[in-house]
């Protein structure tokens, strides 16, 4: 497990290798999510998608909600989260990790997911969407329905804003 030093020093050397890797997929969120405001002070450890250090974004019409955490009410229409990252190999190396994204549509067609569509742009550019995968995120993120489906990262990572 790297410190908190190591792994911005990681981020840092990946980051432009991360944003060229999104960019493959043409992806309108792959070219905005880091002009964003960005939630986490630092890439996290996180063990609920691998072994991955992630940064959390939202986009202006989600982070004034997303910045209240557990006492949000709803999030807006509109609203996008992404969260970008890198992996730690077994060999010890680092990589390029997905980008995870959540964007609240109208609830009629997503009633399951309270209106969130999910998708993950892989490290090779292509586009994941399908059913499967909503059904596997939402498995877990249903689980924080009273947050508007929203997991928030560890405490000592937050930011309010920036
Ligand atoms: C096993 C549980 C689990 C699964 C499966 C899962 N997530 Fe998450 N997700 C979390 C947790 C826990 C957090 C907050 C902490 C973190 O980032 O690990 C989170 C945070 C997020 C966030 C930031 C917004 C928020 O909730 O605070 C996005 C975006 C996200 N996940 C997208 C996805 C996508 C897309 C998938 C499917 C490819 C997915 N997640 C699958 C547990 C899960």
């Amino acid at each position: 497990m790297l410190t908190d030093g190591e792994a911005v020093a990681v981020y840092d050397c990946l980051k432009d290798d991360i944003r060229r890797a999104y960019l493959k997929s043409d992806h309108p969120v792959a070219r905005e999510f880091r002009s964003w405001g960005r939630f986490s002070s630092s890439p996290y450890p996180a063990d609920a998608h691998g072994s991955r250090y992630l940064l959390n974004y939202a986009n202006a019409l989600a982070a004034p909600e997303y910045r209240k955490y557990e006492d949000l009410d709803e999030m807006p229409l509109g609203s996008i989260l992404a969260k970008e990252g890198f992996v730690q190999q077994h060999d010890g190396s680092n990589g390029v990790g997905p980008l995870f994204i959540m964007e609240k549509k109208s609830t009629g067609a997503l009633a399951d997911s309270g209106g969130w569509h999910y998708a993950m742009i892989m490290p090779n550019g292509m586009i994941r969407a399908d059913r499967g995968l909503q059904k596997f995120c939402n498995d877990c993120h249903q689980h924080a329905d009273d947050d508007d489906f929203m997991m928030f990262m560890p405490d000592e990572y937050r930011v309010s804003a920036k």
